[in-house]
């Protein structure tokens, strides 16, 4: 009902805090959600608006869009190249990032809902792009950030987008000994399910981190946009395009609770965001249980491993 209820009924605030001097990181910024979002920090003044992108060419024609719509300088967006499937492609866009003199905002938006089973870096693509190399950005430019609210006496936010559908999977893998080493199981895979729990993984692993960063000066919270508009269906059947006809909300009005996220206080610190305000209460009972606290601490361990193979020392940026 909750849900209907967000979906039919409420219209997030439209943003209007400035974020006037600041450095702004959208990924996958070329389309849905993300570009939104890129055009309200467009449009509210961002200084240097970076879209990162796997096509640079749709990124360059939103880049082009954003301008014509918002009228902001054309020095102000830059379009550079990230796939989460690569950790080598995240690996380069940290280490350029992090010559940036500032990062105020890394809106981590870049997602796939994937319908077919496929490896990208040893492991499921939807987890990889979803959830590993999400993380493996948040913790190559957590210095930077850092040293963003040290220098300039700041708080920087580190934003992921998750969803509601989080609670919309029973994630029977929580309880192997290897939580990853299951989702990379094509054979016992349900690949139905396969989407919400990579949200939902977002979700554990953001609770599991947070308090780890109490004190540095970033914000890490998270965010359900609501069902919107958007390609993010693209390899979906029938059934979602007939529930997005009725119940999903402009890509727009998603977007807000991005940039709500982006500006939200300290409060939001390590909580769930939706409809542009701070809902902890509305996370899924399961990420609420001592089961969740447990799931949350165990994903974080293996994924901690999975990091570290991948960039040894990073989760030392915590
Ligand atoms: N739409 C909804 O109803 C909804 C609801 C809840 C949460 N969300 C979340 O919102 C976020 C944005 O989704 P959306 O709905 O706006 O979907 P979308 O229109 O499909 O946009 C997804 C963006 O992610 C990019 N991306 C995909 N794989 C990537 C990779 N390997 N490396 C870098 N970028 C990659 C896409 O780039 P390409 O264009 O090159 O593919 C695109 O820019 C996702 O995290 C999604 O889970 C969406």
């Amino acid at each position: 009902m909750g849900f209907l209820y967000s979906q039919l009924v409420v219209k997030p605030a439209y943003p209007t805090t400035m974020f006037s001097g600041m450095t702004v990181i959208v990924t996958g910024s070329n389309t849905g959600l993300g570009k939104e979002a890129a055009r309200h920090f467009a449009r509210l003044g961002a200084s240097k608006l970076i879209l990162a992108v796997r096509n640079i060419k749709a990124g360059e024609a939103a880049k082009k869009d954003i301008e014509a719509t918002t009228q902001c300088p054309s020095s102000v967006i830059e379009v550079w190249s990230l796939d989460l499937s690569s950790y080598d492609s995240v690996k380069a866009f940290a280490s350029r990032a992090s010559s940036l003199p500032r990062i105020d905002v890394l809106c981590e938006n870049a997602g796939i809902a994937a319908s077919k089973f496929q490896l990208a870096e040893g492991h499921e693509r939807t987890i990889t792009v979803n959830v590993i190399s999400t993380f493996l950005l948040a913790l190559l430019l957590l210095p930077k950030l850092k040293a963003t609210a040290k220098e300039f006496k700041t708080e920087p936010h580190l934003t992921i987008v998750s969803s509601e559908v989080h609670g919309w999977t029973k994630f029977p893998e929580w309880k192997e000994p290897n939580v990853f080493k299951a989702l990379d199981d094509e054979s016992k895979s349900n690949f139905e399910e396969r989407y919400p729990t990579s949200k939902l993984l977002e979700v554990l692993v953001i609770r599991a981190i947070a308090p780890k960063l109490a004190g540095s000066g970033v914000i890490l919270n998270y965010l359900n946009p609501g069902l919107c508009h958007s390609e993010l269906s693209r390899e979906a059947g029938w059934g979602l395009t007939i529930m997005k006809f009725f119940l999903a909300r402009p890509t727009e009005v998603g977007s807000r609770t991005l940039v709500a996220s982006a500006s939200a206080g300290p409060e939001s610190h390590g909580k769930y965001m939706s409809d542009a305000k701070v809902e902890d209460d509305n996370v899924s009972p399961f990420v609420k249980s001592e089961d969740g606290k447990k799931a949350a601490d165990k994903v974080w361990s293996k994924l901690s491993e999975i990091l570290e193979r991948a960039q040894p020392g990073v989760t030392k940026n915590l």
